[in-house]
């Protein structure tokens, strides 16, 4: 059967991805955010997983206003990085896994999950700066990707509790998948951070280091969380956070924490990255 052996969550800014495809990596500023992840990339290398379920969210790239669909699974075979206003990243395709995708679709329906199905898709900075975090400068990524966007940016968006029963409902799907995968779920986005209004700027490291010792022993305190506390703790984009629900949720009840890193500020950005494996 197949496994879900690791959770990654991560961070998704998209000067992170500029600073990485312009060679400014080891610039005084970067150097510590990239040297941060280092210890995945070794990681990733030594558990070669099959297939990443990301967890991120769409910036309005792929889907404007037109549609809003609360939870996007990615069926194709491939994906084409978005072009989100300076033209498409130059990496690599992503590579699907649309037998698994629809085996995913099928249990998440059954279970009572609305999904909607993405036969095409382009996909942006919440997954394509997190595969450039993990693996590096790649001609071809060595996983396969099963996108899963989360609406973050229209109200009304999913509660924390949704996204952890979701988290919960792949987690028995991919256990219930007959060939023996590898499968690692990522969540991207946050932590804190609001880029518009009033409080742009707003960082909150008290609360983002209780929600990253919380993920790992106090996960139930933080499925809890309404949507009026994370955009008043975390900021308006702080809300991105409930993509790492559905990581945690789907790696069962216990974790043990393999690394964990913490940093202030990447652009307007509290960098969170954390490495978890269930127990
Ligand atoms: C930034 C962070 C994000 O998560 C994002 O999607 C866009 C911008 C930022 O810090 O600039
Ligand atoms: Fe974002």
């Amino acid at each position: 059967m197949a496994r879900i052996t690791a959770g990654i969550a991560t961070s998704h800014v998209p000067a992170i991805g500029a600073a990485f495809d312009q060679g400014r990596d080891r610039d005084e500023y970067w150097k510590p955010v990239f040297d941060a992840y280092d210890w995945v990339k070794q990681f990733e290398e030594d558990e070669d997983p099959d297939v990443v379920i990301l967890c991120y969210n769409d910036h309005a790239s792929a889907m404007m206003l037109d549609v809003v669909p609360t939870f996007a699974l990615g069926m194709a075979e491939e994906f084409e990085p978005a072009d989100e206003g300076w033209g498409k990243r130059q990496v690599p395709l992503v590579m699907g896994d649309p037998v698994l995708a629809a085996h995913l679709a099928e249990q998440l329906v059954i279970d009572n999950f609305d999904l909607t199905l993405m036969n095409e898709m382009d996909v942006d900075h919440g997954l394509t700066v997190p595969l450039s975090l993990m693996f590096g400068k790649q001609d071809e990524w060595p996983v396969r990707v099963i996108p899963l966007a989360v609406n973050v940016t229209q109200f009304p968006t999913p509660s924390a509790e949704r996204c952890w029963q979701l988290g919960e409902a792949i987690g028995d799907a991919v256990r219930a998948y007959p060939a023996g995968l590898n499968v690692q779920i990522w969540g991207t986005g946050g932590m804190s951070h609001q880029l518009q209004g009033e409080r742009a700027g707003l960082i909150n490291p008290e609360f983002d280091n209780a929600f990253l010792d919380k993920l790992v022993d106090r996960p139930s305190d933080l499925r809890a969380l309404t949507r009026l506390e994370l955009l008043r703790e975390a900021g308006t984009e702080g809300i991105e956070l409930i993509m790492w629900l559905i990581m945690r949720a789907a790696l069962g009840e216990k974790v043990e924490e393999l690394h964990r890193f913490y940093h202030v500020p990447a652009s307007n950005t509290a960098v969170g990255h954390m490495v978890l494996r269930p127990a």
